[in-house]
């Protein structure tokens, strides 16, 4: 499925944040920059000290708590979620540090439209724990995967990933630092391309189409 065809329209996008918001910081100024085809609609946190919140404001943009403690169940908090989507209009959901699994109505609904990162190289270290696994299983590389979400954890088919090296004295600190730098790149560049109409789903595999 090619999941994009009116590359002319502009995508509204919808960021959900659960901290401090870099990702999130990272994508607004590739926006600004006139570099992707979209505009951030609202910017939505589930805890009201969330810093991202603060970064969305700053630049101007609708940003909105919805407090994962106020709802008993959670598919009520997930519902609420969705309201404040759909009231700006969202078309693309991009999930930059979002602490929460979305079930499976929320990731149907947005089945092709929503992307996370993960500071991983997916398949390897899945979970809330990326950096420290990977240092303790040793391996000589990690790095981080941009992915559409799908309802496993982490499990979406990839759209771009950058590797980093990890280093024998890394700490889960350095190593995620490195990451980071790499996330700051791959998350605006795989937005860009969903929103220039040039990623075809094909089962597990994201192909990018020719300009
Ligand atoms: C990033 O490492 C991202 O890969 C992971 O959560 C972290 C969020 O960082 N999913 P930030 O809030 O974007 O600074």
């Amino acid at each position: 499925m090619i999941i994009k065809r009116d590359k002319d329209k502009k995508e509204i996008l919808g960021v959900l944040c659960s901290g401090r918001g870099t990702n999130l910081e990272s994508i607004i100024k590739a926006v600004k920059d006139g570099g992707i085809n979209a505009e951030i609609a609202v910017v939505v946190a589930d805890k009201k000290d969330a810093f991202a919140l603060k970064r969305a404001e700053n630049a101007g943009i609708k940003a909105v708590c919805v407090d994962y403690k106020s709802f008993s169940q959670r598919e009520d908090f997930e519902n609420a979620i969705m309201e404040e989507l759909k009231k700006c209009g969202v078309t693309l959901i991009i999930l930059a540090g979002f602490m929460r699994i979305l079930g499976k109505n929320f990731v149907r609904e947005y089945s092709g439209r929503m992307m996370n990162i993960h500071p991983a190289l997916l398949p390897s270290f899945v979970g809330a724990h990326a950096h420290r696994d990977a240092l303790s299983y040793g391996v000589k590389v990690s790095g981080c995967t941009v992915h559409f979400v799908d309802e496993g954890m982490d499990t979406g088919p990839i759209i771009v990933q950058s590797a980093v090296p990890v280093k024998d004295d890394d700490t889960e600190e350095t190593l995620a630092a490195r990451i980071l730098e790499e996330e700051h790149k791959i998350y605006p560049k795989a937005i860009k391309l969903y929103c220039d109409g040039r990623l075809k789903i094909d089962g597990r595999k994201v192909e990018i189409l020719d300009e």
